[in-house]
């Protein structure tokens, strides 16, 4: 599925050629993630735009249990961090003294493992005699496909869409985030997850229900899209996932449960699921005026989404960035790269660094100020 860690650094040093504009600071950046499931250590050189990154997923661990168990994710972290570290700075040609800063994922996510970053974090700042730079989780998705080529230029609108998050944001620059629409309920990603789980497939099921969608006849269940007519910019995915599950236990009653209606039913809850982003994306474009749409998050990884997005927006003469399809989910890379856009603004963010890891398990990307 995804391609070997060596062959990500390759590929990133090479999305990373682009050169610096004047007004960039050299910056050598470690980053830290560890606000959910994901381990993510990266070194991000601003000079270079190269980047060497590593993650360890937890999805197996917590597969057996059907979603993410926080108490054994904080404890993974707990394992995992120093290691991944150690690996970064062996295959880079930097070595850990000549950092500048160390940037961590300050919120939100969950309590344990967000403190187990920040401890790790503010242990290596106090003894390297360097700052630290909390950074929020959905502001390091956001900026991430700025680490794709060609890079887009502000403003964008972007679609924030996760396994906890589903939201339009109107991105007038770094640190300037204005919230256009959002879910009522569910995220994108957990309905996917929840939906694959209604029919048998393991956690995250995102990914493998959209595999399973490719087998699937289009043409033969239409399951609703939600508020896609609300008039505003907002979401709500829970009705669509009791659709599915109502379909789901018709077809299990008439023992007509084979593997091709469930293909059929992935094929359409993906379908409904899709349109209704797409919809409401194209409509935060028109009223804001913007003609650069930007995706990040899990669910950015999804072909039909992708795909569907490209098409609708090219036809109405918008433009669509993704991140690299590796930094779609959570990474340590998108943390040390909005550090470094966060410093080249505002380098005396430098000066104020917090070693006190006060972690935000809930924090609204609105409230991060561009200061
Ligand atoms: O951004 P992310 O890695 O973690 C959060 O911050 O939530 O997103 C994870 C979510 C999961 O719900 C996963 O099922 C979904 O992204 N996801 C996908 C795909 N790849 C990951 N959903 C649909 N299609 C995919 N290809
Ligand atoms: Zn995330």
């Amino acid at each position: 599925m995804f391609p070997q860690k060596a062959q990500y650094n390759n590929d990133l040093r090479r999305f990373c050629q682009a050169p610096l504009s004047c007004n960039d600071h050299i910056l050598l950046i470690l980053g830290i993630e560890s606000s959910c499931d994901e381990t993510g250590v990266a070194l991000y050189d601003s000079a270079t735009r190269q980047l060497t990154h590593r993650l360890h997923s937890q999805v197996e661990m917590h597969a057996a249990y059907g979603g993410v168990v926080p108490e054994l994710a904080s404890r993974d972290h707990i394992r995992r961090l120093i290691p991944l570290i150690e690996a970064v700075i062996n295959e880079s040609p930097r070595s850990l003294h000549e950092i500048d800063a160390i940037a961590v994922t300050q919120g939100p996510g969950l309590g344990g493992a967000l403190l187990v970053g920040a401890s790790v974090a503010a242990g290596l700042g106090a003894a390297l005699g360097k700052p630290v730079i909390g950074i929020h989780h959905l502001e390091g998705h956001l900026l991430s496909p700025l680490l794709s080529e060609p890079r887009p230029d502000f403003p964008f609108v972007a679609l924030l869409v996760s396994g906890g998050h589903t939201q339009l944001m109107a991105v007038e620059g770094i640190g300037r985030y204005k919230l256009l629409g959002e879910t009522v309920d569910d995220a994108a990603g957990e309905a996917f997850d929840k939906t694959a789980s209604l029919l048998g497939l393991s956690y995250p099921g995102g990914p493998a229900l959209s595999k399973l969608a490719e087998n699937g006849n289009p043409a033969r269940f239409k399951l609703p899209r939600p508020m896609i007519g609300s008039g505003d910019l907002d979401f709500s995915f829970s009705g669509l996932k009791t659709a599915a599950l109502t379909l789901t236990r018709k077809l299990e009653a008439a023992s007509a449960l084979d593997s091709q209606s469930r293909a059929d039913i992935a094929v359409a809850f993906q379908s409904a699921i899709v349109e209704v982003l797409v919809t409401k994306s194209l409509s935060a474009l028109t009223s804001s005026g913007m003609t650069q749409l930007v995706v990040a998050g899990g669910v950015g990884a999804n072909k039909s989404l992708r795909e569907r997005l490209t098409q609708e927006a090219a036809r109405r003469g918008a433009s669509v960035c993704y991140p690299p399809m590796e930094l779609c989910t959570d990474n340590g890379a998108m943390i040390a790269f909005a550090a470094a856009m966060r410093l080249s603004e505002h380098p005396t963010l430098l000066e104020n660094s917090d070693t006190s890891f006060n972690i935000k398990p809930r924090w609204p990307l609105e409230e991060v100020s561009s200061t």
